[in-house]
């Protein structure tokens, strides 16, 4: 069972077909920047060269940076305000001619994890956790994403984001050490700890690639695991939100 899934960064738009059965990418992934100004018209247009490449008119999953209710954008966060709104499912459609399935882009990661990687099986309450651009996040209870969870807006000192103290472009940013880098991620897992005790938080994104160097820095009591479906989370995240379609 093949189905197509998008992961929208704020540095780059990734996308393969994916197999639901395996989890797996079918195909080599593809790559278009995420283009600057990151408005709709301009998203659209890099989401069509896309699906172009490979010649996909079946439906699409798309995991988005942004808040999203029933398709809708709710906020702008790292992309352009006039994103704020637009229904993200008919723009593309409009653009591109396929159907789309759009969610936020961590709960897509998150849902690819819960059925393929760390999250396996696991049940109470889960934190997915992805570190790149900003901070995204997706929560599980009892294997069930509950959308929309914004825990990198979580503030720190001077009401600043999480996800500006501790993303992991803000470490390679402020060249961080992981001393460093580790220190920043303990107060924010020690932050969700606080605000609701996960049984466990998966962490993927930028730390799962120095996850062997980086775990032993970390001294927060919460159950920590790396990611397993690393970059792919996204894109096959996206792809099983699609599957009403089939
Ligand atoms: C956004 C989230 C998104 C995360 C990762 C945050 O800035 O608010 O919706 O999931 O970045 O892309």
């Amino acid at each position: 069972m093949q189905l197509f899934g998008i992961d929208i960064g704020g540095s780059g738009i990734k996308g393969a077909p994916v197999d639901l059965e395996t989890g797996e990418l079918t195909a080599e992934r593809f790559r278009v920047e995420t283009p600057r100004p990151a408005t709709p018209d301009a998203m659209a247009k890099a989401v069509k060269q896309l699906l172009d490449h490979f010649k996909w008119s079946g439906p699409v999953g798309v995991g988005f940076p942004t808040i999203v209710s029933k398709g809708q954008c709710k906020s702008m966060s790292n992309l352009h305000k006039d994103w704020v709104n637009v229904h993200i499912d008919k723009l593309f459609k409009s653009v591109c001619g396929n159907d789309f399935v759009v969610i936020n882009d961590a709960d897509a990661a998150g849902l690819a994890e819960m059925s393929y990687g760390a999250g396996k099986g696991e049940d109470g309450l889960v934190v997915t956790i992805t570190l790149g651009t900003g901070i995204g996040s997706g929560v599980f209870h009892d294997g069930k994403l509950i959308p929309n969870f914004e825990f990198g807006h979580l503030r720190y000192k001077k009401f600043k984001p999480v996800e500006k103290y501790a993303a992991d472009s803000i470490r390679k940013h402020k060249k961080l050490k992981l001393t460093e880098w580790a220190e920043r991620l303990d107060y924010f897992f020690n932050y969700l700890n606080r605000v609701c005790s996960p049984d466990l938080i998966i962490v993927g994104g930028g730390a799962s690639k120095r996850w062997e160097e980086l775990e032993p820095l970390l001294s927060t009591n919460v159950r920590l695991e790396v990611a397993r479906t690393k970059n792919e989370a996204g894109i096959i995240g996206a792809a099983m939100a699609s599957k009403d379609f089939l």
